[in-house]
């Protein structure tokens, strides 16, 4: 390792020494964090979801931020950062021999990508930060945590993505970056369901959208049913925390098992919007039932599911570890309020193409054959 380099990382380190010595300048809860150190980082993919939310957390701690990626998706986001353009599943040279502290991979799906990236970034990065999913475990049968099995799949070989062997791919992702870098350069994060503003998937959305129109509502199974997710913002933050104090290992990103429940989401939803609701809870089975009877059609409930088989700890994921290391879960009331602020902001045609579980029709198709299976 040259001397430049080996200067390169220590900078990188002062973060963490830093924030581990609890200076003022690395303070605790979200708003108030702020780095004494600035610290080069290159995010693979900020312009989607999640990316911009890390890239605005690290620019707020005075950190200097890279993008890379193919300049199809926001690309007016960030008019002034430097973006890198290049396409992960091509040749990687754009990326130069320019060092950096830390290094986010926010956009690997394949394992030959993750591979490449991490190869190629291996000599001059400080550390390496993939973003997995829960979804990389084996089954949620059992409660999992950071050590439980992850998924595999047939075909090692296999080129083309999708989403049936997402899981299994998150995995081999990791494996990849785990081939790549050591184990204290690299940190991987299993987020659950990540909500809040700027989610362009609608799942978690759904909810208090359909709330804040009130009246009779769909809810699925029981006020009791567990949930976890995780605010996007918490997740960004977190990201921010461990390249500044350089966390490494493998951590799920979740809210606390058992903290939270459809009941609750109901609750907070109602509070939010201050939306009169008449919830009308269908069961389980019925749910599944109706999938069937529907023809096809069926219902696809997000941020749920029923909790059964080998999903039947699927809202059981254990998150510990990662607040052991400092991981903060806002109050889900918190996310529910800004989500609606940032959809209110959002153009009609965007709004009227949501990927929305239900229309209202199906919503009333399948509250009237619930009255009618029970009466
Ligand atoms: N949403 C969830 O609930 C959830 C849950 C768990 C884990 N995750 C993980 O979170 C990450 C998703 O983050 P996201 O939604 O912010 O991002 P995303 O939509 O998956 O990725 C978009 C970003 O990656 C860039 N990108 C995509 N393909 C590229 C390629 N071939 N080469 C270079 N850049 C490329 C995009 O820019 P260009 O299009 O301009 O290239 C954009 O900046 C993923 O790793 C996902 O597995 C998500």
């Amino acid at each position: 390792m040259s001397n430049s380099r080996r200067e390169f990382l220590k900078a990188g380190m002062l973060g963490g020494v830093a924030a581990a010595a609890g200076l003022p300048s690395l303070s605790i809860a979200g708003d108030s964090r702020k780095s004494s150190k600035p610290l080069d980082i290159l995010i693979l993919g900020g312009t989607g979801f999640i990316g911009p939310h890390m890239v605005r957390e690290a620019l707020r701690r005075g950190h200097s931020v890279t993008l890379f990626n193919r300049g199809r998706t926001n690309n007016t986001l960030f008019p002034d950062l430097e973006t890198i353009k290049g396409d992960r599943a091509g040749d990687l040279e754009v990326l130069g021999n320019r060092e950096w502290h830390a290094v986010v991979d926010n956009s690997g799906y394949m394992p030959q990508y993750v591979q490449n990236s991490a190869s190629k970034l291996a000599p001059y990065a400080g550390h390496y930060i993939f973003i997995s999913s829960i979804s990389a475990y084996a089954s949620f049968s059992l409660p999992n945590n950071e050590d439980s099995p992850l998924a595999t799949m047939a075909d090692e070989d296999a080129q083309e993505f999708s989403w049936e062997f997402y899981g299994a791919l998150k995995a081999r992702c990791e494996r990849a970056a785990t081939e790549e870098f050591d184990a204290d350069l690299l940190t991987i994060l299993r987020p659950t369901f990540i909500c809040g503003p700027g989610d362009h998937t609608d799942r978690f959305t759904y909810w208090p959208v359909r709330t804040s129109k009130g009246g009779e509502m769909f809810w699925p199974g029981s006020p009791q049913h567990e949930i976890q997710i995780i605010d996007v913002r918490d997740l960004a933050n977190f990201v921010v925390d461990c390249v500044e104090q350089r966390i490494s290992g493998t951590y799920n990103t979740v809210t606390p098992v058992e903290s939270y429940t459809m009941g609750r989401m109901l609750e907070d939803c109602q509070a939010v919007t201050a939306a009169d609701i008449d919830p009308v809870w269908v069961d389980d089975a019925f749910i599944e039932s109706f999938k069937s009877a529907d023809g096809g059609k069926g219902v696809s409930l997000p941020i749920w599911h029923p909790l059964t088989g080998d999903a039947a700890h699927v809202s059981s994921v254990s998150g510990e570890r990662a607040v052991a290391a400092g991981l903060r879960n806002r109050p889900i009331r918190e996310t529910i309020r800004d989500l609606m602020t940032w959809w209110d902001t959002l153009p009609e045609e965007r709004i009227a193409n949501a990927r929305f579980a239900m229309d209202s029709e199906q919503e009333t198709e399948i509250i009237a054959a619930w009255k009618d299976a029970k009466a």
